[in-house]
C-alpha cells in the first residue's frame, strides 16, 4: 500500500553527532547588521525584518543585497511593494550596482516559488510578507491567514531548498495586527526596526534567534546615502544635549552585549485632568507608574496633580530595570525644577521599598561613561566591581537619598 505520507520519512540522528553541524554563515558585508544577526546571515534561515512604514527596511535589505553582490553573491529580491523601476532608482542613489540582484515584481507565492527554484539565488528577500499571496487560500491580500500561509511556504522553501530569506513585515504603531507579530513563532529569527522617522538614529533589534543571541541591536544612522553604521552611538545620543535642564538624566544602558549611554527626559507640569496624564515613550509605562509610586510612598514626592510626560532621546527604547535610578532622577529634577549636574551617569534598579539595587555589567557601564566623559555615577555597585578610571561612585541607596542628592544640586 502506497503511503499516505507526502514527505521522506526521516531517520533519528544520535544527540552526540548534532553538535557537528555548524552553521554555515555568510557574512553580509555590513557591520551593524552582521552584528545583529549573530554573525551573518545562516544557511537555509528565514528572518522577518518588522518596523513602521518609511523606518529603512527596504533601504537597509537592498545595501545587504549590494554588499552581498559585491562579494559575487546572487540576490533575488521581490518587490511587492514598489516597482522594480523605484527600487532601481533607490539603488542607483546608494550606489549599488546591481550586478547579481534580479528584481522580480510578483505577489503570488507560487510564482515565488517557481522561480526561486529556478534561479537558486544565496539570498531571497520579499518586500513585503503583506504583498504577497497563496492562491490556494481564500482570503484577502495581507490578511492574517495569508500572510501566515505566505511565510509557511516560504519557510519550507527555505529548508528543504536551502534559500537564505529575509522578509519585510510592516508594524503599524498600534502593535500591527495582521503584522509580523502573528509570524514570529514560525520564522528563525526577528529583528525589528525602531527609532523615530523624524530621528536619524534607528535601531534594529533582535527579539528571537535560533542561531544566536536574541539581545543584539545594531545602531545606524539614516543618511542621504542610505543607512550607516554607527560606531559611536553614546556620542551621537548625548549630543542633542546643551546646557542642562531640569528634568534630564543620562543612564548607562546595556543593549546586548554593549553598553550606551542614553538621556532620559522628564516632564512634570500642572494638569488640567481630573485623573492627570502619565504618558511614557520608550520606557515601560509601567515602569514609570511603579517608580513614580515608590517616589511618593517612600520620599515623599507628591506628583499628584501633575501631569507627567517621559521619553528617551531619540527614540530608542529602553526595557530594562537599570532605568529606574535614572527615570527617578530626571522624574524628581522636573518636579523640583532642579538641572542634575552635566557629569552624573545613573543606572539601577528600584525596588518597592524605595532600595535602590545593583544591576549587572556596571562595569561596562562605567567605562562607557568615562569614554564619554561623565565622573559621577549614580550606583549601587556590587563589590566585585573593580575602579575605574576617571569615574567616582556616588553612594546613594534609596529613593530619599535620590531626592537629597537632587535637592542638594550636587
Ligand atoms: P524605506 O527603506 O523605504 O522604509 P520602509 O521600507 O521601512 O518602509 O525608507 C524610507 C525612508 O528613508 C524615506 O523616508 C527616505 C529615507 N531615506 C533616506 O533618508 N536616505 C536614503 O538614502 C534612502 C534610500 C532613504
Ligand atoms: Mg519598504
Amino acid at each position: 500500500m502506497a503511503s499516505s505520507s507526502s514527505t521522506l520519512r526521516q531517520v533519528p540522528v544520535p544527540l552526540s553527532d548534532t553538535a557537528s553541524i555548524e552553521h554555515a554563515r555568510t557574512i553580509v558585508g555590513i557591520d551593524e547588521f552582521d552584528r545583529v544577526l549573530g554573525g551573518g546571515l545562516v544557511r537555509g534561515s528565514l528572518v522577518l525584518i518588522g518596523g513602521e512604514p518609511g523606518i529603512g527596511k527596504s533601504t537597509l535589505l537592498l545595501q545587504a543585497a549590494g554588499s552581498l553582490s559585491e562579494a559575487g553573491r546572487t540576490v533575488l529580491y521581490v518587490c511587492g511593494e514598489e516597482s522594480p523601476e523605484q527600487i532601481g532608482m533607490r539603488a542607483r542613489r546608494l550606489g549599488i550596482e546591481g550586478k547579481g540582484i534580479s528584481m522580480l515584481s510578483e505577489v503570488d507565492v507560487a510564482h515565488v516559488e517557481a522561480t526561486v527554484r529556478e534561479l537558486r539565488p544565496d539570498l531571497l528577500v520579499i518586500d513585503s510578507i503583506q504583498t504577497v499571496y497563496d492562491p490556494d487560500l481564500a482570503g484577502a491580500v495581507g490578511s492574517v491567514g495569508q500572510v501566515r500561509a505566505a511565510t509557511s511556504r516560504l519557510m519550507r522553501l527555505a529548508k528543504d531548498a536551502g534559500i537564505t530569506t529575509m522578509i519585510v513585515g510592516h508594524v503599524t504603531k498600534d502593535g500591527a495586527i495582521a503584522g509580523p507579530r502573528v509570524l514570529e513563532h514560525m520564522v528563525d529569527a526577528v529583528l525589528y526596526f525602531e527609532g523615530d522617522r523624524d530621528h536619524a538614529f534607528r535601531v534594529v533589534r533582535s527579539v528571537k534567534n535560533r542561531f544566536g543571541s536574541s539581545s543584539e541591536i545594531g545602531i545606524f544612522e539614516m543618511s542621504e546615502s542610505g543607512l550607516r553604521g554607527v560606531s559611536n552611538p553614546s556620542e551621537l545620543l548625548l549630543g542633542e544635549r546643551g546646557v542642562p535642564a531640569s528634568g534630564s538624566a543620562v543612564m548607562a544602558a546595556m543593549e546586548g552585549s554593549r553598553p550606551l549611554l542614553l538621556e532620559v527626559q522628564a516632564l512634570v507640569t500642572p494638569s488640567y485632568l481630573q485623573v492627570p496624564r502619565r504618558l511614557a515613550t520608550g520606557i515601560d509605562a509601567s515602569r514609570l507608574l511603579q517608580v513614580i509610586g515608590v517616589l511618593e510612598r517612600r520620599a515623599d514626592v507628591s506628583f499628584a496633580g501633575f501631569d507627567v510626560y517621559v521619553s528617551v532621546a531619540g527614540g530608542v527604547r529602553v526595557s530594562e530595570p537599570a532605568v529606574d535610578v535614572p527615570l527617578a532622577l530626571a522624574l524628581v529634577s522636573a518636579r523640583k525644577d532642579i538641572p542634575l549636574s552635566a557629569e552624573i551617569v545613573a543606572f539601577g534598579e528600584i525596588g518597592l521599598t524605595g532600595k535602590v539595587r545593583p544591576v549587572a555589567h556596571a562595569e561596562g557601564r562605567l567605562r562607557e561613561a568615562a569614554r564619554q566623559g561623565l565622573t559621577r555615577a549614580v550606583a549601587v555597585l556590587p563589590s566585585s566591581v573593580g575602579v575605574v578610571k576617571g569615574i567616582a561612585q556616588v553612594q546613594v541607596t534609596d529613593v530619599s537619598g535620590l531626592v537629597a542628592m537632587v535637592s542638594a544640586r550636587s
